[in-house]
């Protein structure tokens, strides 16, 4: 069982907005076969902007930009899920913030039943990064990343975190193939390589994971099939 991170970087160019949601869908309907998956949309080029623009933090008198953001992502996720249908799956979109509530931005509680049952009866569950409530903010964000490391936690599953890399890429760029998470938790070239935090976050939420964790491209045909056939076509943290 996997939980897929269907990164924002794999369906979105976070320069210049255009969108590879086609090619995503396409490689998840021809590649996941029989696998049972959840899927964790992120926020991508049109999350990432509305959220920046508006400072997106917590709540305070900006319930109506909160809710241009949700909107926003929900179109994407409509169209991703569209895509899906059309390829012959499956998908079920369920809410986050009907799942989790925060507590200054970390997890207060979770209710891992609902996609565990959606699951459990053929669906392929869908979510993506959302704005729960949060008794200290009011409402904030809970990225993909983490939502999908406590989900795959809950449900005993492995994780893809799939992007628009091939992997983890080391100070040379080159695809570091194997790496233990105590090793990770040492790295230290982020400032260079990672100018909006993307990597790195999603690598000290890829620490707290029980069961091994694969970052791979999504956008590539092939990579995720071989991620289910066992091998390791990216980086693969354990
Ligand atoms: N050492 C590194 N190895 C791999 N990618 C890196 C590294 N440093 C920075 N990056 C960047 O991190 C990006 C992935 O993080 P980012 O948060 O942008 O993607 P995402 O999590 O898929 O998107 P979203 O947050 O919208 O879901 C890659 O596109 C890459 O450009
Ligand atoms: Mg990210």
């Amino acid at each position: 069982m996997l939980v897929i991170k269907v990164g924002g970087s794999a369906l979105s160019d976070k320069a210049t907005g255009k969108m590879h949601t086609r090619q995503v869908a396409s490689n998840l309907a021809k590649e996941l076969g029989n696998e049972k998956a959840v899927l964790i949309l992120g926020a991508g080029f049109v999350g990432h902007t509305l959220a920046k623009k508006y400072g997106l933090r917590r709540l305070s008198n900006n319930q109506k930009e909160w809710a241009l953001l949700k909107h926003a992502v929900d179109k994407v996720e409509n169209s991703f899920v569209e895509l899906l249908v059309n390829y012959g799956l499956a998908p079920f979109p369920l809410s986050l913030p009907s799942l989790f509530t925060l507590h200054n931005g970390s997890i207060s509680w979770f209710n891992g039943k609902i996609i565990r049952g959606y699951l459990e009866k053929g669906f392929l569950p869908v979510l993506h990064s959302d704005a729960p409530l949060d008794v200290k903010l009011g409402v904030s964000i809970l990225s993909g990343d983490k939502a999908a490391v406590e989900i795959a936690n809950y449900l005993g599953a492995d994780i893809v975190f799939g992007t628009d890399v091939d992997g983890l890429l080391d100070k040379n760029r080159k695809v570091i193939k194997a790496i233990s998470k105590a090793e990770a938790a040492k790295l230290d070239f982020w400032k260079v390589n990672d100018v909006s935090g993307g990597m790195e976050n999603k690598i000290n939420e890829a620490l707290k994971a029980k069961g091994k964790v694969y970052i791979i491209n999504l956008r590539k045909p092939g990579m995720l099939k071989a991620v289910i056939a066992g091998k390791n076509p990216g980086t693969l943290l354990f």
